[in-house]
């Protein structure tokens, strides 16, 4: 056992106790039905939606196959953010998030304060965009944003614009299944992403001489509507299940992707559905690569829940909250440390 950069060893009360269940899973769905829409087949549809509903209710968490994004270009993302976090450290630090950018390398990548076992690079899905600064006079602005991608590495670029194309097609099809699944119509939701500010993370978790007292990402919630997360063989996200807090083991399975619920679909549906704690681990042997992809609405979209499912037994559980202030909430002491959080004044 090797010893470790003590800034990474958690207080004895976060570290990965393992106290997994292996017995349970969460749903798997196979979105045929949904791929194969020409078949017109309104009983296969339906029982999906019902599929959905059930997992967003009772986990906040699924698997689903057969969705949709070729297997050639999640093979590809993979490869290529091997290669990039392959790189040596000085040629990471060129894109390095903080400097110009909300999005880039990062090596020093803190969840609620504690210190992950990761680097990451971020990049925006609809990149070069010029993001609507909000104009709340309360809201905190962070000023750039878009993606430093580092020059010479454009099959970088290239792919991981590619992989964010092909997964927002999965996230306006999955979304319309989630409200269908809430008695609203399909579309419901797809005008808050008309300018969407949704991004990605490459994570690379290096294997870990400590295993036992760190945590590539500490237990937190996404604040996305939804994310969509491919990860390979290498298992070690883990989610809290809602019926006793265990923390279950999500086994990685070829071929497909991991959903979740995240902060603003909760506000949006009412606490019908809910945003749920999960982590990732690390372990001594092997690397571990995932990619997330939250999906975010434009940021002066103003999160509270849909006025169809509030009513006098079920009121409003949210005020008002700018989604772009909730982002920046979230993020804040990330931000913060990086040096580059900016006030408008
Ligand atoms: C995340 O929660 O963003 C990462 C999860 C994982 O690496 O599996
Ligand atoms: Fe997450």
């Amino acid at each position: 056992m090797g010893e470790i950069d003590p800034s990474y060893i958690l207080p004895e009360e976060y570290r990965p106790k393992h106290i997994v269940t292996e017995e349970e899973d969460i749903p798997l769905i196979d979105l045929s039905p949904l791929t194969n829409r020409g078949s017109s087949d309104t009983k296969a549809l339906q029982d999906l939606v019902d599929k959905v509903g059930h997992a967003c209710k009772t986990w906040g968490f699924f698997t689903v196959i057969n969705h949709g994004v070729p297997l050639n270009i999640r093979k590809k993302i993979m490869e290529v953010s091997r290669k990039f976090f392959a790189l040596p450290f000085e040629e990471k630090m060129k894109v390095r998030r903080g400097i110009y950018s909300t999005a880039g390398y990062h090596n020093n990548e803190h969840t609620k304060d504690l210190r992950d076992w990761r680097e990451v690079f971020d990049f925006y899905v609809n990149d070069g965009m010029s993001m609507p600064a909000s104009h709340d006079p309360d809201d905190p602005e962070i000023v750039h944003w878009f993606t430093p991608w580092p020059q010479d590495f454009p099959e970088l670029r290239e792919t991981c614009q590619e992989y964010g194309r092909e997964c927002e097609k999965l996230f306006y099809n999955l979304m319309e299944l989630v409200s269908l699944s809430l008695g609203l119509p399909p579309k419901r939701f797809h005008g808050y992403f008309e300018d969407q500010t949704s991004f990605a993370r490459l994570n690379y978790y290096p294997s870990c001489p400590n295993p036992d007292l760190v945590l590539g990402n500490i237990g937190h919630k996404d604040p996305s509507a939804l994310t969509i997360l491919v990860q390979e063989d290498v298992e070690g996200l883990d989610v809290q299940r809602k019926s006793d807090g265990a923390w279950v083991r999500v086994k990685p399975i070829p071929d497909s992707l991991v959903i979740n619920v995240g902060d603003i679909l909760q506000v949006w549906s009412n606490d019908i559905y809910e945003s749920i704690e999960h982590r990732a681990m690390v372990n001594s042997e092997k690397d571990r690569y995932s990619i997330p992809i939250f999906f975010y609405p434009s940021h002066d979209v103003v999160m509270k829940p849909v006025e169809e499912l509030v009513n006098e037994q079920n009121p409003a559980k949210y005020s008002d909250y700018k989604a772009g202030k909730w982002l920046i909430f979230k993020m804040y002491n990330n931000y913060k440390k990086q040096g580059f959080y900016m006030r408008v004044t």
